[in-house]
């Protein structure tokens, strides 16, 4: 007799997950996708500051994770500071056991930062504080969690680094943003260069509809045909499960 299997053959593995700025927007939608593609045994880190919304999305994903038996955790912290992405590798080293096979960190915590005229940014604190969680952070934090996960053979390593066509474009009044964005892709093509056992990929979301893109239009007037989060998360997740992309690849939303 054939055998019927119902799992999904394609997955992420038995690993740890670490999705940062999970409260929200695109990140709460990717939780829900990565939770679907993770082995019995897998632990998910929900990472932001807001523990009231982490913890709705963990009620949100109970029924499921419960029957696959996924163990998800919230840490509530701030990344901009030196406890919270302290804080953050701490747990993921308690959750995780040394069965595990994937490390995932998906680096999608961020912000918009001011938009305004170039010669409007004189005050130092105000541009390292934007640099410090949109920047630093995400560098500290793959750091910690190489550090704490060391390569070894057998273990799958990824890092996505959420990024943005203003990685590659300049646009007026965006420098915070921008320069941020290209920040990161050359920090993590650094780290593709460096580390041939980690896979790292950017991945541009196109124009979703979250907080971030509703400040934007309200402070530009812009408006630009949005997306569902779902649907460029499902995208994402597509491209993790294939595993084709060549490391340290920028990958656009509306290329694939
Ligand atoms: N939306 C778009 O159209 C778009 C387009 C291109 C790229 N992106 C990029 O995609 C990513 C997600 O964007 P989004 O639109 O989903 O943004 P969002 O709705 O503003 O959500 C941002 C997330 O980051 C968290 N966060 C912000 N500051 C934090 C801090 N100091 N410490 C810890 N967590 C923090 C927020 O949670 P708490 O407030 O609870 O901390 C929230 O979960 C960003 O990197 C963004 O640049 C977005």
């Amino acid at each position: 007799m054939t055998e019927i299997h119902t799992e999904n053959p394609r997955t992420l593995g038995r690993g740890i997950c670490i999705i940062t700025g999970a409260s929200k927007g695109f990140g709460r939608a990717l939780a829900h996708e990565v939770s679907h593609s993770l082995k019995a045994g897998s632990v998910l880190l929900l990472v932001a500051r807001s523990e009231s919304l982490l913890q709705e999305l963990k009620l949100e994903l109970q029924s499921f994770t419960e029957e696959q038996q996924i163990v998800v955790r919230c840490v509530a912290v701030d990344l901009s500071t030196r406890e919270g992405v302290h804080e953050t590798v701490m747990v993921a080293k308690q959750e995780a056991g040394n069965e595990m096979d994937h490390v995932l960190l998906i680096n999608n915590a961020g912000a918009l930062g001011d938009i305004s005229q170039f010669a409007s940014f004189t005050d130092l604190d105000k541009v390292n504080s934007y640099l410090t969680l949109n920047v630093s952070s995400a560098l500290v934090l793959t750091a910690g969690m190489l550090q704490a996960f060391p390569c070894r053979p057998g273990l799958r390593w990824s890092v996505v680094n959420l990024s943005s066509v203003f990685a590659l474009q300049a646009l007026p009044s965006w420098v915070l943003y921008c320069t941020g964005k290209a920040a990161r892709k050359m920090m993590f093509n650094v780290l593709a260069e460096e580390e041939p056992n980690v896979k790292v990929l950017s991945y541009s979301p196109g124009p979703m509809d979250t907080e971030m893109q509703k400040d934007i239009q309200r402070l530009t007037g812009a408006k630009y045909h949005l997306f569902p989060c779902q649907e460029s998360a499902a995208k994402l997740m597509k491209l993790l499960l294939d595993n084709e992309f060549p490391s340290g690849t920028h990958v656009d939303f509306f290329t694939v």
